[in-house]
């Protein structure tokens, strides 16, 4: 699907099953609706999303927290039946516009270390590592904890 079919928009409540389904599809360590509902409701967080025109159905989502002149990429998700097609891709290169909208000058996230798609995503647009996070995640097939990888993208290019 081209550009021109989908466009963006700030998610709110009313979203939460949409974007919670397409969570529960996506991740091996969903989140809760919830912590989900907290974002939705924080003036501090944005939860965008990527819309089919045609259908008005959500293909993925991302949030965003800004808080000062930091933002990090809490999590995004693109629907299963659709990932591979580039949507990943359009949604990161759309998130990290309203961060740098934002003033920001680093978009931080955070990804387990076992998530090489996800990594291989990041790294194309322009994330380097810049840390790790020991036994972060819980492994659900394991008794095992998984490391966090932290990686940073510069935003803003210092005068
Ligand atoms: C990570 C995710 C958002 C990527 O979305 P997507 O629509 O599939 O990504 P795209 O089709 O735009 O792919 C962009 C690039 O990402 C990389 N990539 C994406 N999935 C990959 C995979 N399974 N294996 C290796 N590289 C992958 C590739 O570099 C790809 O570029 P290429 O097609 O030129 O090779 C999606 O796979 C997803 O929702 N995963 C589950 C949730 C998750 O892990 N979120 C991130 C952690 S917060």
């Amino acid at each position: 699907m081209s550009v021109d079919l989908c466009h963006y928009m700030l998610l709110g409540l009313e979203d939460l099953a949409e974007i919670m389904a397409i969570e529960r599809g996506a991740s091996s360590h969903p989140w809760s609706a919830s912590m989900m509902r907290d974002c939705l409701q924080s003036a501090n967080t944005q939860v965008w999303g990527l819309v089919e025109l045609s259908s008005s159905q959500l293909i993925g989502f991302g949030v965003l927290s800004i808080v000062c002149d930091e933002a990090e990429l809490l999590l995004m998700a693109v629907k299963p039946t659709m990932q591979g097609h580039g949507y990943g891709s359009m949604l990161l290169t759309f998130l990290m516009e309203k961060a740098r909208e934002s003033q920001v000058a680093n978009l931080f996230l955070e990804v387990a270390e076992n998530n090489q798609g996800a990594q291989a995503l990041y790294q194309k647009k322009g994330f380097q590592h810049a840390g790790e996070r020991k036994d972060y995640f819980d492994n659900y097939d394991s008794e095992q904890k998984e490391d966090a990888y932290i990686y940073r993208a510069k935003l803003l290019v210092p005068y």
